[in-house]
């Protein structure tokens, strides 16, 4: 199976799993307790239908957005996602290119494995970095001040992972990072030789944006221990009041459902939200984004932009999530098994697709702009 041969989400996901080994391929692929979340983040899009309209002049197409202040030629971005480099040696170099070359924003994890300033000086395009708030005050000022240094447009707080999830396809392979895997989780390693290779032989694995806060020489850290043991499951709406204070700029929340938790948001100064359930990987029976969209654009979407993530694949899941009034919609698994099947190359490719199907579903629809796209598109 070839990069060409790749013409949807399933397909870059099959090349992904035959690429990965069983453990890195499991960590993407993977979600909380019976990962029904996860499998229902993509069932909500296809629950709805869309209502098209005729005869509406659709020769040129305007897909651009303005999200929290920043102008995208499209109207999905890459979400941070962590740990970039080990799914391909390209990593987030590989995301940050690609979302470039389509003039979107790319999101950097607080777990990248390439620096946030590396990234923004490379690239002009919006960059966000993803953040969470670690017992150590110290660190989390040290770090809001790196990235307004470096020059990073967006702060994008995550508040589902407050304790970390219960994702038992890792429990099974031992996936942590460095490596400490079980018996099974080894021998899938041996039976990818290209793909241990390549690790190899690249620059060694690094975690840039906690590297001087964190010793990893002491043994291996699980993603679960990263969670329970650095993050601050203390964290309140005045410690996030005072962030938002002292970044002063455009600051959102990632991870937050509630209608309530939107207006608090609001109140304290948050320029935006992005309703997300971690792609599942939290907290499993939560809601879908898509679900919530409706009443939360409903209560707050006159005062800060709504963003959302989770499950999306298909062009037509993101006129229905515009339609219901998201200012933009973040794709996760959607670039990393293109990254992890052929490096920039793939997020490129399946931000082509992406962006083929918005065009042509637009014309399908009879809107030229995404400010067209209303309600009455959709019947529940
Ligand atoms: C994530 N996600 C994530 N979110 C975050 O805020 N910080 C992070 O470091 C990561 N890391 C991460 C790793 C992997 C492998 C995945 C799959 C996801 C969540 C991500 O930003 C986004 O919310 C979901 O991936 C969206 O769901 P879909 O598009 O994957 O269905
Ligand atoms: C995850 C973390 C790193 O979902 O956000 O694996």
């Amino acid at each position: 199976m070839l990069l060409k041969q790749c013409h949807n989400f399933h397909d870059f996901r099959e090349l992904a799993r035959r690429r990965l080994p069983g453990p890195i391929f499991n960590y993407i692929d993977g979600a909380a307790d019976d990962e029904v979340t996860h499998r229902k983040n993509t069932d909500s899009f296809n629950a709805v239908d869309l209502v098209p309209n005729i005869l509406r002049g659709v020769g040129d197409i305007d897909m651009s957005v303005t999200v929290m202040g920043q102008q995208l030629d499209l109207p999905i971005y890459c979400s941070p996602t962590a740990l970039q480099r080990l799914f391909h040696h390209q990593g987030e170099r590989a995301v940050a290119a690609a979302a470039a070359a389509h003039g979107t924003m790319f999101g950097v994890s607080s777990l990248g494995t390439v620096s946030l300033e590396e990234l923004r000086k490379t690239h002009k395009n919006p960059q966000v970095y993803q953040f969470y708030f670690h017992k150590d005050r110290a660190l989390n000022s040290a770090m809001m001040r790196r990235a307004k240094d470096a020059g990073v447009e967006v702060m994008m707080l995550t508040v589902d992972s407050i304790t970390g999830g219960n994702r038992e396809r890792d429990l099974r392979t031992g996936f942590s990072i460095p490596f400490r895997l079980t018996l099974g989780g080894m021998a899938q390693f041996a039976i990818k030789p290209l793909w241990g290779l390549n690790y190899l032989l690249h620059e060694s694995f690094k975690l840039p944006q906690l590297d001087e806060h964190v010793d990893m020489s002491g043994g291996a850290l699980s993603i679960g221990r990263y969670f329970t043991e650095m993050l601050d499951p203390s964290m309140d709406w005045d410690d996030v009041a005072e962030m938002v204070q002292e970044w002063d700029g455009q600051f959102c929340l990632k991870g937050l459902m509630s209608v309530e938790d939107a207006k608090r948001a609001a109140d304290i100064g948050c320029t935006g939200v992005v309703l997300s359930n971690h792609g599942g990987r939290q907290l499993d029976g939560s809601r879908t984004p898509f679900d919530q969209l409706g009443e939360v654009v409903d209560a707050v979407g006159d005062r800060i932009d709504v963003l959302m993530d989770g499950g999306v694949q298909r062009g037509t899941h993101v006129l229905k999530a515009l339609a219901m009034g998201a200012k933009a919609v973040g794709i996760g698994r959607g670039y990393l098994y293109p990254l992890a099947a052929a490096g920039q190359p793939g997020v490129q490719r399946t931000l082509d697709l992406m962006r083929a199907e918005i065009e042509r579903d637009m014309r399908l629809m009879g809107v030229r702009s995404v400010s067209e796209l209303t309600r009455d598109h959709i019947r529940h």
